[in-house]
């Protein structure tokens, strides 16, 4: 099999879940972005990057963009993680959406993308988060209900709350892609 690292940027640990799911079911070493030992790049074939969404970014997505920049040979595999519904292709076109702000249109190309879903628990965000989803619930809540998007909903229905979505049996296709020969 090819040589398969994976790295992870993860605040809340959902995107830590799977990451460290990926490498239990193809035995390949787990690292997070900021833990990650020199040269274990270099030695890798395939990276699988993994990140949580904030406000329509991928956490860590600068070390992916440096990684396609330096190893235009290797194979990248992105999975987002965030609460809003990958089910839904507003959600996935909105991933899109950043991902080709963050990386340009080429690179996204290059990508094989995963968009997975996460958790958010009100009681554990830090002071920062807190203070950004009470303003994005302020102005959510401000806007004709009939225009909002079904993801704004899903936040204002949930906000205060917990919602743990994470579910490993959603990791079937990304696995499958890795498993091909
Ligand atoms: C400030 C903030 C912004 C967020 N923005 C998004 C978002 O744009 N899209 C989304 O689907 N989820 C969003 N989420 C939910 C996170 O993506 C979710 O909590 C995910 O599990 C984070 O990954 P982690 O648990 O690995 O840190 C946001 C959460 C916070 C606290």
């Amino acid at each position: 099999m090819e040589k398969i690292l994976i790295v992870y940027e993860s605040r809340y640990g959902a995107t830590r879940q799977y990451a460290q799911a990926i490498g239990r079911a193809l035995g390949c070493p787990v690292y997070s972005r900021k833990e990650l030992p020199a040269g274990q790049l270099e030695s890798c074939s395939i990276l699988v990057y993994g990140g949580g969404l904030y406000a329509g970014g991928v956490a860590g997505i600068r070390t992916l963009k440096q990684a396609m920049e330096n190893y235009p040979q290797k194979e990248f595999v992105l999975f987002t993680c965030g609460v809003a519904d990958p089910a839904l292709p507003e959600t996935v076109a909105a991933v899109r959406r950043g991902l080709e702000k963050a990386l340009g249109a080429q690179a996204l190309d290059r990508l094989h993308l995963f968009c997975l879903r996460g958790r958010l628990d009100y009681s554990q965000l830090s002071p920062l988060h807190r203070m950004m989803m009470a303003a994005l619930c302020r102005m959510l809540k401000r806007k004709d209900p009939r225009s909002l998007a079904e993801e704004d909903r899903q936040i204002l229905d949930t906000y205060g709350s917990r919602v743990d979505f994470v579910n490993l049996g959603t990791l079937t296709p990304l696995l499958s892609c890795l498993e091909q020969p």
